[in-house]
C-alpha cells in the first residue's frame, strides 16, 4: 500500500470521501455548527457544509490567509465540485498558537479533526479545548492516520527501505529519500522535499497508547475507539519496538463531553 495519495484523486478524497466517512461515524451533520481542528486547506471544511452543516470554523497553526477559501474553491471548482461555492459565507477560518482556541466555551455542536494529530506538539492541551468549546451534547470525531512507530508514520515510506524511520537518524533518512529521488526522476521531487519533509519534521512521534493515554486524562464522557490495522510484514523494524506500536497504525475515535 502506497502512503502518497493518487494527486489526481486529491480534491476528491478530501472533498466527498472524508464528509461521507464523517456522517458514517457520527450520524447526520444537518444544521450542525462544527469545528474543524487543523482544517489546512478547508477542502474538507466544503466538504461538511455540503453534508448539511450550517457553519464550519476551521482553525490551525498555520496562517490561513483571506485568498485560501477562494483558492480552494477553484480547485474543487476545476473538479466538478461546483455546488461548493455560495457556501463560502458559512465558513470561517483562523490561525491560533496550537493552545488556546479562539472561541468561546460550549459552542460547537461537532468537534472534528482529521490528519491532524500525529502532528500536534501538545496533544492533551488541544484535547482539552476541544472539550471546552464542545456543546455539553455535542459529538467529537478525531481519525489519525499514521502514528509513527507503524509502517507508514514517516509518511515518507514510499521512498525509504521498511521502517527506515526507526532505524536511521533523521539526516540519513533525508538522504536516502534524496536518493531515492535522484533514482525516480518519475516521482514527485518538489512536493516530496517542500512538503512532505518539512510535515515529517513536525511529526510528535506518537503512538496510539501514547495518545489514548492523553485522551484518557481529559475525562471524555464516552469515547468508542476504531484502531486502523493493515497487514504489515515486520522483519525490519526495530526489535524493541511493541506490536500494538507496530501495528496499530491510525485510530478513529468518537466521543462525548
Ligand atoms: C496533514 S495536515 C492535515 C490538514 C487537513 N486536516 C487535511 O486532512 O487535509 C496537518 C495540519 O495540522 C496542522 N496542525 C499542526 N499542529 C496543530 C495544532 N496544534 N492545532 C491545529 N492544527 C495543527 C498543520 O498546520 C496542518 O495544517
Amino acid at each position: 500500500m502506497s502512503f502518497i495519495p493518487d494527486m489526481d484523486d486529491w480534491v476528491r478524497s478530501h472533498y466527498v470521501d472524508v464528509a461521507n466517512q464523517t456522517v458514517a461515524a457520527i450520524g447526520s451533520l444537518e444544521g450542525k455548527r462544527i469545528l474543524d481542528v487543523g482544517c489546512g486547506e478547508p477542502l474538507i471544511a466544503f466538504g461538511l457544509l455540503s453534508k448539511g452543516a450550517s457553519q464550519v470554523v476551521g482553525v490551525d497553526i498555520k496562517d490561513l490567509p483571506e485568498s485560501l477559501r477562494e483558492a480552494t474553491l477553484r480547485r474543487l471548482d476545476a473538479a466538478g465540485f461546483t455546488e461548493a461555492r455560495g457556501r463560502e459565507g458559512d465558513m470561517t477560518l483562523l490561525s491560533y498558537d496550537g493552545i488556546t482556541m479562539p472561541m468561546a466555551s460550549n459552542d460547537f455542536d461537532v468537534v472534528f479533526s482529521w490528519g491532524v494529530f500525529e502532528h500536534i506538539a501538545d496533544v492533551k492541551r488541544v484535547l482539552q479545548e476541544m472539550k471546552r468549546v464542545m456543546k455539553p451534547d455535542g459529538i467529537g470525531f478525531i481519525k489519525v492516520f499514521p502514528w509513527f512507530p507503524s509502517f507508514h508514520g514517516s509518511h515518507l515510506s514510499d521512498f525509504t527501505p521498511p521502517f527506515a524511520h526507526l532505524n536511521m537518524s533523521s539526516s540519513e533518512l533525508h538522504a536516502t529519500v534524496v536518493r531515492y529521488l535522484d533514482e525516480h526522476p518519475e516521482a514527485p521531487r518538489a512536493f516530496v522535499l517542500n512538503h512532505m519533509w518539512p510535515e515529517f519534521l513536525t511529526l510528535n512521534k506518537y503512538s496510539a497508547d501514547m495518545f489514548y493515554r492523553e485522551f484518557q486524562a481529559c475525562g471524555f464522557a464516552s469515547h468508542t475507539w476504531t484502531p486502523l490495522c493493515y497487514p504489515q510484514e515486520l522483519s525490519a523494524a526495530p526489535p524493541d519496538r511493541s506490536f500494538s506500536e507496530l501495528m496499530i497504525c491510525g485510530l478513529e475515535v468518537v466521543f462525548r463531553k
